[in-house]
């Protein structure tokens, strides 16, 4: 079922805490939906945000959160038996291709959009993660496909960054005649999807990124969240070389919900919160 532009009513049917900084609501509801989507949460008297979904069957989807601001704290406080508003799902999503030739990219809660896409891609996929500390790392036991983890403090995995394996995956399998990834998929902080996008670009690999921007409607209508020319609600959030290429502000330059563009730098991430 597709729920559109009015909210329905929905009741967590189960929670789990992950650790001190992720939750997962659970919604027993079926919802056609394409990995990358977003349903935008309302919480009634307090706002309404929009979420990745991190889980997806027929019967059931949820949304993972990062506690940190107050929608989110008052989001992960939700107990099996609350109601929330949901719209949506919106926005494209990833090109999904069978291939043992892909790679994913997360960074931190970027995992959350992935998930469900690892979940659809071939087994065999090159798949890194990282985080600040080992504590960001988000799902670290779901995933049947080897995941390479790093964090910022080296508290687990490589000490560095995810390009740092990437880019050596890369050089290794030109070196051992490994054909080289068919496509590279990334969801993280704006600099490590730019970072990846250079990469790739270097390289000749086209990658697909999830972009996000502050959003409002959630369906094209207010331009909250128009990135350069892309309207990242509706024409996004997933885009690929070609686009970011012709987008000036990835990487550059976001829009505050007043409408005021500034540096990304000055932009606060919604992504899980
Ligand atoms: S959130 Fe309104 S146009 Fe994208």
């Amino acid at each position: 079922m597709i729920l559109d532009q009015k909210p329905v009513i929905l009741t967590v049917a189960e929670k789990t805490v992950h650790n001190d900084v992720y939750t997962t609501l659970f919604f027993d509801f079926a919802i056609d939906f394409r990995p990358g989507q977003f349903v935008m949460v309302w919480l009634p008297g307090i706002d309404e945000k929009p979420y990745s979904l991190s889980y997806h069957s027929p019967t059931r989807f949820g949304i993972t959160i990062e506690a940190k601001g107050l929608f989110s704290r008052r989001a992960a406080d939700l107990s099996p038996g609350d109601f929330v508003g949901i719209r949506g799902p919106f926005g494209n999503g990833f090109d999904i291709i069978s291939s043992p030739h892909t790679a994913v990219v997360a960074g931190g809660c970027g995992m959350a959009p992935l998930a469900p896409l690892v979940e659809r891609l071939h087994p065999d996929l090159f798949f890194v993660h990282g985080a600040r500390t080992h504590e960001f790392i988000l799902f670290p036991d779901r995933f049947a496909a080897n995941r390479h983890i790093t964090t910022d403090d080296g508290s687990l995995g490589h000490k560095g960054m995810v390009t740092d394996l990437l880019a050596a995956e890369i050089r290794r399998r030109a070196d051992q005649g490994t054909p080289p990834f068919d496509r590279v998929y990334a969801c993280g902080p704006e600099v490590m999807m730019h970072a990846v996008f250079t990469l790739c670009d270097v390289h000749g690999i086209p990658c697909q990124v999830s972009l996000e921007r502050y959003m409002r409607c959630g369906f094209g209508v207010c331009g909250a969240c128009v990135c350069s020319d892309q309207v990242v609600c509706k024409d996004g959030p997933v885009f690929d070389s070609k686009q970011l290429k012709k987008m000036p502000d990835f990487n550059r330059t976001a829009l505050l919900k007043s409408g005021h563009a500034v540096p990304l730098s000055e932009y606060v991430s919604w992504r899980c919160l």
